[in-house]
């Protein structure tokens, strides 16, 4: 059987899309069967009208079918990303992530292993914050809470031992260098779950 890999992101402008996309480029690399979900909009109309990019981005989704519990508790790794809000992570994110208590309480999210990510428009302005917030849940679920590290040579150019994150200062697109990130961090989210989940029970 393989590796089952979970990519839930939120995103209002595309930028987490796109790393997401990338993140399950690479887990389905290592023959990982991978499911990228998104979650709903959640903010008021006003708010997505405030940035033509957001308003434009939400009428062109829903972009993937929503996470639901049921993919969470099917998952053997997860990724789970979204666009730094004020520091931490976006409440369309959490609040998938608070609907788990269910799951939490049957001791259904232990041992998986999970791994965050994010962008946010300044380089000072949140990244680590929000991969730390977004890790802090894991804890809770007796998840194994997977860093990139320096684990692959690319990854001291990217810079970000936490999580692959991008900066996207003046409405960039995510670049090569953080979509290189983002494949490593999913080859090695696929890779470490696979000897998490062969090595905890029969496949
Ligand atoms: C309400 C709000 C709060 C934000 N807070 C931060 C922040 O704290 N730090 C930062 O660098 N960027 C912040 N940003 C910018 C986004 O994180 C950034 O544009 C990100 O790349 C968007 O990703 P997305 O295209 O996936 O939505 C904020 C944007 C909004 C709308």
């Amino acid at each position: 059987m393989s590796t089952r890999i979970l990519v839930v992101y939120y995103s209002a402008t595309g930028n987490t899309a796109k790393l997401a996309a990338a993140l399950a480029e690479g887990a389905g690399e290592t023959g990982a069967e991978v499911r990228v979900r998104t979650v709903p909009e959640t903010a008021p109309p006003d708010a997505v009208a405030s940035n033509p990019r957001w308003q434009a981005w939400a009428d062109a989704g829903p972009h993937h079918a929503f996470a639901t519990l049921d993919d969470l508790e099917w998952a053997d790794g997860l990724a789970v990303g979204g666009p730094t809000r004020f520091g931490g992570p976006a409440a369309q994110l959490k609040s998938y992530l608070d609907s788990t208590g269910g799951l939490w309480a049957q001791g259904k999210l232990a041992d998986k292993v999970a791994t965050s990510f994010t962008s946010a428009s300044t380089a000072h302005g949140g990244l680590e914050t929000t991969i730390l917030a977004t890790n802090n849940i894991f804890y809770h679920w007796g998840a194994i809470v997977l860093p990139l590290g320096y684990a692959d040579p690319h990854l001291a150019d990217s810079g970000n031992p936490y999580g692959g994150s991008f900066v996207s200062r003046k409405s960039a697109e995510p670049d090569e260098l953080a979509l290189g990130a983002l494949r490593i961090q999913g080859t090695r989210l696929a890779t470490i779950s696979t000897y998490i989940a062969t090595g905890l029970k029969p496949r």
